[in-house]
């Protein structure tokens, strides 16, 4: 893609400037050269000269052009460093905006989201930040998680288990639309959320942890990466393959024992017997994530809603699916989801403060009190259609 880069181009990037560096560049070595064969071929007439014992003096006046020359190049290489030193100046708002343009014009609302290139990330003016964000968005259980270097407070899981690929895979959870649609208002919380609240949101619930202060560098870092990778999107914009998939509901209930017998044949190679994951084999230190139990997300997480968790796993998993080639049947990601999520896990921790306004509750939320009469039960697995009808005919 790049053409090869002569040392200079590190230093400007336009045709013009490579022109005239070549020019000064060329002009002191023709300078160098003819004053190098100029000094030689005087050096041997004066020798002769003195052999012959005849007057220096003609010779020596001809030093006059040997100074000259030397005051040129003198003058040729300090224009090349003020040049050189101004392009630099240049360079780094100029690489700012080619960064910026490059990365808006790949954007196209209809297709599916590609995250921006990863090369034009290295050349950010923010690129530390940036990469240490997308680090803790890999591998957050390195820095954050119950043995982190930075500071224990959470799980154990990485960011990325959920938002695939560090957050860029189309319907893998990314992070296409975060930058576009936040801050914005939250039926969850019923308050007006920024990123930073949407992030911590996640760390309590899903990684059943603690909170980050706003201004530490690994909130700003992970914020930081995040709006990077939606900055093309327009204001307000949803991009295809934004977050998750959702599924059409099923008429009967989601199964919980159909959903076992699945797990065994397909999840249970990776995730365990019983689901609390399993070190990878070609990295045993790191882990496939737990399904449930202590070191899972809670109860308060967007994936223990069941349609949530199906969606999910409908594009993503056995681990290698996608959108465009999914592993399971939309029936058989409800009962995986069912049994799932019917597993235990950590409890609900603000029960007393989500969902103020009850009637904003999703269908599958499977905390009462309702606006309806339907149990919790089957809010949790359905049948659905039912709840659906009701709350459309209550809006
Ligand atoms: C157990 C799975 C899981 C883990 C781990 C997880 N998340 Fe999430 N996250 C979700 C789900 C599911 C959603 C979407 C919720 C929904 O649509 O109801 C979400 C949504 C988000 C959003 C909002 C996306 C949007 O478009 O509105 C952000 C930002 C986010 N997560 C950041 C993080 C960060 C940062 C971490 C790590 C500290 C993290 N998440 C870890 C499951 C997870
Ligand atoms: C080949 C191994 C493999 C198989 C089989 C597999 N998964 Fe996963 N799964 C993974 C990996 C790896 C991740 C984490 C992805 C990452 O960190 O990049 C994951 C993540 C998950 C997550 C989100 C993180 C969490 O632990 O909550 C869920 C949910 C999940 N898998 C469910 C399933 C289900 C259901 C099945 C069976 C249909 C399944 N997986 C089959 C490897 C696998």
């Amino acid at each position: 893609m790049h053409r090869k880069c002569r040392w200079y181009c590190l230093l400007t990037n336009n045709k013009a400037n490579y022109f005239l560096m070549t020019v000064f560049i060329g002009a002191i070595i023709i300078l160098i050269i003819v004053l190098v064969s100029y000094s030689t071929t005087l050096v041997s007439r004066i020798s002769s000269s003195i052999r012959l014992q005849q007057d220096l003096a003609p010779v020596k006046n001809q030093f006059r052009w040997v100074k000259s020359g030397l005051i040129s190049i003198a003058f040729l290489l300090i224009s090349l460093i003020a040049f050189t030193i101004w392009q630099y100046w240049q360079k780094a708002s100029l690489q700012e905006n080619t960064l910026k343009e490059n990365i808006l014009h790949a954007y196209d609302s209809t297709k599916v989201w590609n995250a921006p290139d990863l090369s034009f990330m290295l050349q950010s003016p923010d690129k530390e930040l940036l990469v240490y964000g997308r680090q803790l968005i890999a591998n957050t259980a390195d820095f954050l998680g119950p043995a982190g270097i930075i500071r224990p407070m959470s799980n154990g899981m990485n960011c990325q288990n959920c938002h695939l690929d560090a957050g860029t895979k189309a319907w893998g959870n990314n992070y296409s639309g975060v930058a576009a649609n936040y801050p914005k208002l939250r039926a969850r919380s019923g308050t007006v959320e920024n990123i930073t609240k949407r992030i911590n949101d996640c760390f309590q619930r899903s990684l059943n942890g603690d909170t980050l202060k706003p201004d530490s560098k690994e909130m700003k870092a992970m914020a930081a990466y995040i709006q990077w990778l939606g900055q093309a999107v327009p204001k307000n914009q949803a991009p295809k393959g934004v977050g998750l998939k959702k599924l059409a509901v099923m008429t009967r209930a989601a199964d919980p024992v159909k959903g076992h017998e699945l797990f065994i044949s397909k999840c249970q190679s990776c995730h365990g017997v019983d689901g609390q994951g399993l070190p990878k084999p070609e990295d045993p230190s790191t882990k496939y994530p737990p399904l449930w139990g202590d070191h899972s997300y809670n109860e308060a997480a967007g994936l223990y809603r069941v349609s949530t968790f199906a969606g999910y796993i409908k594009t993503n998993m056995p681990f290698g699916a996608t959108a465009d080639n999914p592993q399971l049947s939309d029936e058989e990601a409800w009962d995986l989801a069912a049994f799932v999520n019917g597993q235990p896990r950590p409890k609900h921790k603000f029960l007393a403060t989500d969902w103020p306004q009850i009637n904003k509750k999703p269908y599958d939320h499977p905390f009462g009190p309702y606006e309806d009469t339907f149990t919790e039960a089957q809010h949790k697995y359905g049948p659905y259609q039912p709840i659906i009808d009701f709350q459309k005919q209550t809006k």
